[in-house]
């Protein structure tokens, strides 16, 4: 059987290894998936050793998407802008990187919300790499503009100036938003993770606002209570990771897998 993994550290919480696997089952490709966790120091290691036995392919998660995308001998362009990868693959003793981060988000927005992201006005909070991995595919889906909000405007400033090319991409302080209309406001930040509070102002949030949350289930309630509390639709980034792992399945097998069936299960598993 074809071995495939997900690697980072720590892992044990992954739940890659299970989508693949109902991936796997539900579009009949033969392939074993499993959770390898890296030491800190010893990622390449790691990736070296999986595919000198024989590994196909593997998914890559915190911390180390950046080595990932750094040791690969060749990126795609959504890699390359994200600087980052979550996607490895192997052609004789080539490494390649992509990044499906943000055609999962996208995917989950317009799939699965609802969303046709054309001409939307986005706020995207935060500057690090979870926000630079979504800020492309946001922008070739159409959105009007994206505004970055961090609390360290520096941060921000330095995202916009590099996707300016791509659209229109404004840079403000987190607790400086521009009072203006948002369709969509992303939480890219690590606060949820991390179980941290995010001060955002009540005009943010109302009717006809959508408002995501990068992460998913408990550590993401914080964020979406407040949303729904101030009007506006909201959900966790369950449906994301879903999508992201479709993304990544199809680039190593060419077959698309459904995913509103394992969206489906996992969310009877995070409310
Ligand atoms: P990730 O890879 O998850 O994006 P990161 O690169 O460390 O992690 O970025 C974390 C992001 O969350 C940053 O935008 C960070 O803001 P700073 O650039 O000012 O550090 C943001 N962040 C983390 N803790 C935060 C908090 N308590 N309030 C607001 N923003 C926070």
């Amino acid at each position: 059987m074809d071995r495939y993994a997900v690697i980072g550290n720590p892992i044990s919480h992954s739940l890659s290894p299970y989508i693949h696997r109902r991936f796997a089952e539900g579009s009949g490709e033969g392939i074993a998936y499993e959770a390898l966790l890296a030491p800190l120091d010893g990622f390449r290691a790691c990736v070296e050793r999986f595919f000198a036995e024989g590994g196909r392919g593997a998914n890559v998660t915190l911390p180390f998407k950046v080595e990932a995308f750094e040791l690969a001998h060749h990126a795609t362009q959504r890699a390359r802008l994200a600087g980052a990868a979550n996607w490895l693959g192997r052609e004789g003793d080539r490494t390649r990187a992509d990044n499906t981060d943000g055609a999962g988000l996208v995917g989950d927005l317009e799939r699965n919300a609802g969303v046709h992201l054309h001409g939307t006005r986005v706020l995207l909070l935060g500057a690090g790499g979870a926000a630079r991995g979504v800020i492309a595919p946001l922008l070739v889906a159409g959105v009007a503009r994206v505004t970055l909000a961090n609390r360290t405007l520096a941060r921000a400033e330095d995202l916009a100036r590099h996707f300016a090319p791509l659209g229109e991409v404004r840079a403000c302080e987190l607790r400086s938003i521009p009072e203006s209309r948002y369709d969509l406001v992303v939480n890219a930040t690590s606060t949820s993770t991390h179980g941290e509070a995010l001060a955002l102002p009540g005009w943010l949030f109302g009717p006809g606002v959508l408002a995501y949350d990068m992460a998913y289930g408990e550590k993401a309630r914080g964020f979406v209570a407040s949303a729904r509390a101030g009007g506006a639709r909201a959900c966790d980034g369950l449906g994301m990771l879903v999508e992201q792992a479709a993304e990544s399945f199809e680039l190593w097998r060419g077959v698309r897998p459904l995913t509103a069936p394992v969206l489906a299960e996992l969310r009877a598993r995070f409310p």
